[in-house]
């Protein structure tokens, strides 16, 4: 028997088919079943994708049973502890850390291109009051595209390597802009002066002409966040980015979708929602009744911030996370009502035999969104600091596509349930 294949047999007509395993470098080998339609004129159903793999890619891993997480090989509780946002950007795009000169290149490329073309902002003025920052950012980076008509060329490795870097650098002053324009604030320009995440925070919080009174912890917090949010597989906004690049689209079309994808609720929107249901539970002897509420099937209720496909244990993220918390309470002026009811939360859902049975820990989101609270970020801007975070992921897992030597279009097809051969009405 050969032990690299798998053999499946219809038991309709008793045909059997061999399907090749792959192996990984590590975590599951996969079956691949590319040529099941062609053998046996059926296909796979898996919604949602719980048991497909849609790639092959070397760039992040997850161990969703021991809630281990790697970029590039690099554990995430080294990345986050012992270097910097722009490290973990510069390694996820070239696949190796950068040394002291490349990250010092690197730094000044993202300061340099940190500035956004002046005609953006009457794209921005367009905007409504209020209009929701992720939506302003979705079309400011799609927008960007029409600014740099001339360098859309995917096919040259220096276009592509080039649109990369601005989209990086860029993100995070588009990101300003969206919060300072639908709050009608003046706007803060990227200081030359200043490093990546620092200069984020300036241009949110500075005013014209007014020193932003930054303490290192907060910058240092912020940029643990962005690299604990710079990838994570084949996540659906990640998925959404594959499906444009495997069209050809670029990057500045890739990433617009990809925001659109991870503003919902169930994805990067989950971080503004977990600050919301914590202030709509307000107080720990609500706690029981919003427990009941989420395990109620009839309920549709959840628990923003549990629950993960990948993770069936804690999320490793939440966990530098939750540290993080506990360490900053005091100098972040961390909401301690707020975190009352958070463990309260998760004290009873870890002892609960429905969450415990699903798998429901706290992922990333339990806990991100008190500490960006307590960072002065307001709450409609918590899945763009997911963007800012994301960008450098889905560009090198864009890149990965388009560096394939054959690149498949993503065309799924379906399990047809609709109806056949109509006669139309007289
Ligand atoms: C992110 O994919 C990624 O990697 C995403 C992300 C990234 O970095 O890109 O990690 C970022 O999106 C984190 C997740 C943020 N979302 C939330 O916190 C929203 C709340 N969580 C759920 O909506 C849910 O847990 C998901 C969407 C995260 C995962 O959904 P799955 O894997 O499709 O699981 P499921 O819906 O099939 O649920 C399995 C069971 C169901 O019960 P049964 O039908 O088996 O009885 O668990 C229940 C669900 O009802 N369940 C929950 C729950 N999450 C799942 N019940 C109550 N509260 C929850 N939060």
């Amino acid at each position: 028997m050969n032990k690299n294949t798998v053999t499946l047999t219809n038991n309709r007509n008793g045909k059997s088919y061999e399907f090749d395993i792959l192996d990984a470098t590590v975590g599951p080998s996969v079956i691949n079943i590319s040529t099941l339609y062609k053998e046996t004129g059926m296909f796979t159903y898996d919604e949602g994708y719980t048991s497909t793999a849609s790639c092959k890619s070397d760039i992040t891993y997850i161990d969703g049973g021991a809630g281990k997480l790697m970029y590039r090989g690099y554990d995430i509780s080294y990345l986050s502890k012992e270097k910097t946002f722009l490290d973990t950007a510069y390694l996820l795009l070239n696949g190796e850390l950068p040394t002291e000169d490349e990250l010092g290149a690197f730094s000044f490329e993202m300061q340099k291109r940190s500035f956004v073309h002046e005609g953006v902002k009457k794209l921005f003025d367009a905007f409504p009051d209020r209009a929701h920052p992720m939506a302003i950012l979705s079309a400011g980076v799609s927008a960007l595209s029409t600014f740099y008509y001339k360098h859309l060329d995917i096919t040259s490795p220096q276009e592509y390597k080039e649109m990369s870097n601005r989209i990086v650098a860029k993100i995070p002053t588009l990101a300003a802009l969206s919060y300072r324009y639908s709050n009608g604030l003046p706007i803060i320009y990227p200081d030359m002066d200043k490093g990546f995440t620092e200069n984020f925070l300036c241009m949110l919080r500075g005013y014209p002409h007014e020193y932003v009174e930054l303490k290192e912890i907060e910058i240092k917090a912020l940029d643990t966040i962005f690299t604990l949010h710079a990838d994570h597989e084949q996540n659906a906004s990640t998925t959404a980015v594959r499906n444009l690049a495997s069209t050809n689209a670029h990057p500045y079309a890739a990433i617009s979708a990809g925001i659109g994808a991870l503003w919902g609720r169930s994805h990067g929107g989950a971080n503004e929602s977990v600050i919301r249901q914590l202030e709509m539970i307000g107080t720990v002897d609500r706690v029981d009744e919003f427990i009941a509420k989420a395990k109620d099937k009839n309920d549709p209720f959840r628990l923003m911030g549990f629950g993960h496909r990948v993770y069936k244990n804690f999320d490793p993220r939440a966990t530098v996370l939750k540290n993080i918390r506990n360490e900053l309470m005091d100098e972040l002026c961390i909401d301690s009502e707020l975190v009352e009811v958070a463990n309260k939360i998760e004290q009873i859902a870890l002892n609960d035999d429905y969450f415990i049975s699903r798998g429901l820990y706290p992922n990333i989101d339990f806990y991100s969104g008190l500490i960006l609270q307590a960072l002065k970020i307001p709450k409609d801007m918590f899945a763009v600091i997911f963007v800012i975070g994301r960008t450098p992921g889905w560009i090198a897992q864009w890149s990965e596509l388009n560096q394939q030597k054959t690149v498949k279009i993503a065309r799924p097809r379906q399990l047809y349930i609709g109806p056949n051969d109509r006669t139309p009405e007289h």
